[in-house]
């Protein structure tokens, strides 16, 4: 049976560890080449690795997505290794939560540069070649469907005390989905997000109590939730319990085939049933 992604050219930013790296194995296992990036250089190359070590083709990008001129180095990472591009998954992410009153500029603006202002310049650069591609292919009677998944939030859609910064930065990305899919529908391209509820990753598993934090450019960031806030909040969920990173990259995956070439501009809540 041939694979749903065969021939397919996908970028997936963040996907050294926890979701993107599950987006990015899901999509090379239907046959899509892979540009892996990752803000640590180690977790990318390990991703890679599995992806060829599974038969599949995939290429290193490392560093931040905020960083100034890597939306190009990304885009021209596909085009230079693999001549093409058709998926963008806009993933690369973390939280750095606190009250509006002890919130600081530094904790508001890095929110809105990795999760909003990163995603726009990314699509800003895959522009030419996607306009370009979409001209040949219409001037040759073909319509080729292209996709972009942005990654939001339950947060972005509902809110969420102690998110401001994220809440507003993943409310932010589903406004740039909902306006590309209508910039970019007389170019064949589907653009559509998925905002998590609970999924099981670094940010929500570390005990928050016990001060758990990550590394982001050397900064140390607290993540993770209080075990008993966790247990509450799987509580409420109707399916009864956080979402897997597998499970998570299952909702993506569904926005990359060809069976959604006419869903376009939709935020689908991947929340295990919570609203
Ligand atoms: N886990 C959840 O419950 C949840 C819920 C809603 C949304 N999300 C979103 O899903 C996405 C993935 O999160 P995850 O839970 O898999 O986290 P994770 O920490 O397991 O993985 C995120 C990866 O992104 C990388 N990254 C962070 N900042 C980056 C940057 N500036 N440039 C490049 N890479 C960077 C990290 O190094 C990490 O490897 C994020 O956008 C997050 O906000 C997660």
């Amino acid at each position: 049976m041939s694979k749903k992604l065969e021939g397919k050219v996908a970028l997936v930013s963040g996907s050294g560890r926890g979701i993107g790296r599950e987006i990015a194995l899901k999509l090379a296992g239907e046959g899509a080449r892979v540009v892996i990036n990752d803000l640590d250089a180690e977790p990318a190359k390990k991703t890679v690795a599995d992806i060829v070590a599974a038969g599949g083709q995939a290429v290193a990008c490392a560093g931040s997505v905020t960083e100034a001129g890597f939306a190009e180095r990304f885009v021209g990472t596909a085009l230079e290794s693999y001549g093409g591009l058709d998926i963008v998954v806009n993933n690369a992410g973390y939280t750095w939560d606190n009250v509006v009153q002890k919130m600081t500029d530094d904790q508001w603006e890095a929110m809105l540069a990795v999760h909003l202002t990163a995603p726009f310049r990314i699509l800003r650069a895959a522009s030419s070649f996607i306009r370009e591609m979409a001209k040949k292919e219409a001037d040759e009677g073909r319509e080729v469907f292209r996709k972009v998944v942005n990654i939001s939030s339950t947060s972005g859609v509902y809110g969420n005390a102690g998110q401001a910064n994220y809440a507003a930065a993943k409310a932010g990305i589903n406004g740039l989905t909902k306006a590309m899919a209508k910039e970019w529908g007389r170019y064949k391209v589907n653009v559509n997000s998925v905002a998590f509820g609970l999924i099981r990753t670094r940010l929500t598993e570390a005990d928050a109590s016990a001060g758990a934090s990550i590394d982001i450019e050397g900064q140390k960031i607290r993540v993770g939730v209080n075990p008993q806030i966790l247990k509450n909040a799987e509580a409420m969920i109707p399916l009864g319990r956080g979402g897997m990173p597998e499970e998570a990259a299952g909702a993506v995956y569904l926005f990359c085939i060809p069976e959604s070439n006419y869903v376009s501009g939709q935020v689908l809540v991947c929340g295990g049933g919570r609203p």
